[in-house]
């Protein structure tokens, strides 16, 4: 088990595209997919893209068990996508909460398609395609967005749904607050 720091916007190594994996069912493969699930724990996300950790390559996972969820976010079992291509389903479109373990600290409103297809290789080389919607839908955009050297704060809209976590907590009133960040960390 090794638990990898996390880069954090700024460092040139996240904005880099990502190159595919060419070598399946490899020992490097199965060690980086358990490292990239380890930090993701220990970090309290959600989600966590190899560029995260400053290996470029075409793997993310995620996954938000029902601890994690705690209510506030639906259940998404775990998953590791390598070599991923998404593809928009119609032309339907949700604004969410988002943030990063890359940025952290932050949150911010982000449109994005809210239904998908998605077709990618799991580590053993098995072919994954599925359609999904919602938070499952916007957790695998967010993380496949990484593998293009993009982080979410490029794909605000409205930079006043963008800031600080605990700013936004406090100028909510308690007895008032309706919106809670779907999204973790990621
Ligand atoms: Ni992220």
């Amino acid at each position: 088990m090794a638990i990898h720091n996390i880069l954090r916007m700024g460092d040139p190594r996240l904005f880099q595209v990502a190159a595919p994996v060419s070598r399946f069912d490899t020992r490097e493969l199965h060690d980086l997919v358990r490292d990239l699930f380890d930090t993701m724990r220990a970090a309290g996300g959600c989600g966590l893209a190899a560029p995260q950790i400053g290996v470029s390559l075409q793997v993310v996972v995620f996954g938000v068990d029902s601890a994690r969820a705690a209510g506030q976010c639906p259940t998404i079992p775990d998953t590791v996508l390598i070599n991923p291509h998404i593809e928009p389903l119609g032309t339907g479109t949700d604004i969410d909460w988002e943030a990063c373990l890359s940025v952290p600290g932050l949150r911010g409103r982000v449109r994005r398609p809210n239904r998908i297809r998605y077709r990618a290789w799991r580590p053993d080389g098995q072919l994954l395609e599925h359609e999904v919607a919602g938070f499952h839908a916007r957790v695998i955009q967010h993380e496949c967005d990484h593998l293009q050297g993009v982080l979410y704060p490029s794909r605000i809209e409205d930079w006043q749904s963008f800031g600080f976590s605990d700013a936004f907590d406090a100028a909510s009133e308690p007895d008032n607050r309706t919106e809670v960040p779907a999204s973790g960390r990621s």
